[in-house]
Parts: structure tokens; C-alpha cells; sequence
């Protein structure tokens, strides 16, 4: 008897890769994350482009797998790597978001998320910080970006009347809504910002995403702190939720009470859900274990930035 489901679990285990997933949900998510240009001249040495492994941790410890999306590939490499993943995030960094080869690369997986879901294919995208701003400009057709005084602040989110009808914070407990609310929980590192005011004169802003939260800069300038797609499976923090569980820098506005961390884990669950919304998948397990980044071992970069570790490619 332990020898014949022995033997079940074991075939099924090799075959589990091909299989079509069962029910409605996809149990082993790929996650893409995009890869960006090395700007940080103590980072240039390691590698042209780089991954912060705290990415790769933040959505691994959700569930799911993770693949590095490299930059420069063919549209239909990033057409091939859309077919067989289950999302992608979009980082935060430091890279011009129109004539950047990560802004191009990430074109390619917005027009294509939108083409899917208009034929009733789920791909989710996630923004974080650049990654958010990245949307904006993909949504809008154009940089509307604020300089903002938004670098190394901790903030609560002012929640606006959307925030509790969203699919971003449909699962938060509400003692962790009123401490969104109520506590600088939310990490903020960033010189620009997408304007309230600018979002909402913007009629492809305004139309395609759902604003949940805003916050104001030290000079008074209110900008868009989450949003999430009205329609499509779109999202944006311009805060860090990585930062809570996975950096450590002490001059740095990490937020890691207990509530930031739950904050941090909350949001990461949301979004492998959603990845399990889709049922792409690698043409062949050999194609699959290839691409994941298990192929690749970060780099110790405490010493030089606040990263801690860091993929290079
Ligand atoms: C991508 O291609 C451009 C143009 O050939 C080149 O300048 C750039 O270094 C390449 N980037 C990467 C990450 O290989
Ligand atoms: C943004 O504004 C700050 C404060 O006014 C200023 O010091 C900084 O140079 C500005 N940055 C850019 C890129 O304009
Ligand atoms: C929340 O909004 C109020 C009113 O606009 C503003 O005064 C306050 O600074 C905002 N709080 C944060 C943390 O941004």
C-alpha cells in the first residue's frame, strides 16, 4: 500500500510540471520579476542588470516561484516568457521610465497583460515605487511624474473612501486597516511622485486605476500612494512592503513592528493569489527549471548599499 501511492506521488510529482493545474486556481505560481539596468555606480562592477533579492523573498515567502525577466530579449522571447509565467512585478530603482530597456521590456508585458485579460486570460501586474511610477507612464502615454520630498519617510496611508471596497485590502484584518491608517508603516523612498492632482486631470490615469491611498510631501505636494486597475489586474504601491520583512539598514525608514511586517506578508498574499488566477506555463519542465531564479546566487552587498543581497545578470 505505501509502495503503490509511493509510487503515485512520485509520478504524479514528475508529471505535475505538464499536468493542466486542477480546480480553479493555478498551486504553483511563476512569478516574473523585471530586471533593471545597474545605475549604482558601488553595484556597476557585479553586473549590467540586477535583481534585490528582498523582491525575490517578499513573493517567494507568499508561495510562489520566481523567474528573473532579463532585459534586451526579442518581443516574442517576452511574448514566450508571458505564455509560460503567472504575473510580473515591476520594481523600484532608479532608470528612466520611457527610453529605459526596462521601460521597454515592461511595455511589452503591459500591452500584452491588457490583450490577454480583454480575451479572459489573467495576467496580474504589480508596481513597486519606480514600478508604480512605470504604470503611470505606461497607463498615461506620458511622464506626469512630481518632484516630491518623499526620500527616506516613513508614512500611515491616508485610505481614501475606495481603499475599502478594493481587491488590494479585501482580505485585511481591520485592526490592520486602522493601523495603516494610524502608523507610519509604509517605507518611502522616492524623489518623484504621480500628483493627486495631475492623476485626476488625467483622463487615462483617472479611467484606468482606482486610487486607495495619498499621502502629502513635506512641501504640502499630495501625491498617489496605492492605486489598483478599475477593470485590469493592475496594482502600485509607491511605498516599499519589502522593506518591512526583508532590509535592515538602520538609517533607513524600515518600518518592522509587527503590524509592518503583517502589512508586508498581507500584500505579498495577495498578489501570489492572484498569480494563481493564471494558467500559463513553461512549454517543458526543462524550460521551467532553467528560467527560475534558483539558477542564480545573490551577491552580499551590505557593506556597500542597503540592499543586503542582489542578483546580478
Ligand atoms: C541592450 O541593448 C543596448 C543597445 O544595443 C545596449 O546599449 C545595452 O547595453 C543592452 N543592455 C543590456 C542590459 O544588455
Ligand atoms: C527635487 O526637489 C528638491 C527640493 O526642492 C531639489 O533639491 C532637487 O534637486 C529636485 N530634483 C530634481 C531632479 O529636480
Ligand atoms: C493625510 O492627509 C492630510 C490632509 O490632506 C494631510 O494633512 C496629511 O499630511 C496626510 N498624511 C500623510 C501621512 O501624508
Amino acid at each position: 500500500m505505501v509502495l503503490i501511492s509511493g509510487v503515485f506521488i512520485f509520478s504524479f510529482f514528475f508529471s505535475g510540471v505538464l499536468a493542466a493545474p486542477s480546480g480553479n486556481r493555478n498551486e504553483r505560481p511563476i512569478i516574473g520579476i523585471l530586471t533593471q539596468e545597474t545605475e549604482d555606480a558601488v553595484l556597476k562592477p557585479f553586473g549590467k542588470t540586477y535583481v534585490a533579492a528582498s523582491y525575490v523573498k517578499y513573493l517567494e515567502s507568499a508561495g510562489c516561484r520566481v523567474m528573473p525577466v532579463r532585459l534586451n530579449l526579442t518581443f516574442s522571447e517576452y511574448e514566450k516568457i508571458f505564455n509560460s509565467i503567472n504575473g510580473i512585478l515591476f520594481p523600484g530603482g532608479a532608470v528612466n521610465l520611457e527610453n529605459s530597456d526596462f521601460a521597454k521590456a515592461a511595455r511589452i508585458f503591459y500591452s500584452l497583460a491588457i490583450k490577454a485579460y480583454d480575451s479572459g486570460d489573467y495576467f496580474p501586474i504589480w508596481g513597486t515605487c519606480l514600478g508604480l511610477q512605470l504604470l503611470t507612464v505606461l497607463t498615461a502615454g506620458k511622464n506626469l511624474l512630481t518632484n516630491t520630498s518623499t526620500e527616506n519617510i516613513a508614512l500611515a496611508l491616508n485610505l481614501t473612501s475606495s481603499a475599502q471596497s478594493s481587491r488590494m485590502f479585501h482580505d485585511f484584518p481591520p485592526e490592520l486597516m486602522k493601523a495603516l491608517s494610524k502608523e507610519p508603516l509604509t517605507g518611502n523612498f522616492h524623489h518623484y511622485s504621480i500628483a493627486t492632482q495631475t492623476f485626476q486631470r488625467n483622463i487615462k490615469l483617472r479611467h484606468f486605476y482606482s486610487v486607495l491611498s495619498t499621502n502629502t510631501d513635506m512641501y504640502g505636494v499630495e501625491f498617489v500612494s496605492t492605486m489598483e486597475g478599475i477593470k485590469y489586474p493592475m496594482y502600485g504601491v509607491q511605498w516599499h512592503p519589502e522593506v518591512n520583512r526583508f532590509l535592515w539598514e538602520k538609517d533607513l525608514a524600515f518600518p518592522h513592528s509587527a503590524k509592518a511586517v503583517q502589512l508586508s506578508s498581507q500584500l505579498a498574499d495577495f498578489f501570489v493569489n492572484e498569480a494563481r488566477k493564471s494558467f500559463h506555463r513553461f512549454p517543458s519542465a526543462e524550460e521551467e527549471k532553467a528560467a527560475l531564479i534558483y539558477n542564480y546566487s545573490p551577491i552580499y552587498v551590505g557593506n556597500i548599499c542597503s540592499y543586503m543581497q542582489v542578483y546580478f545578470f
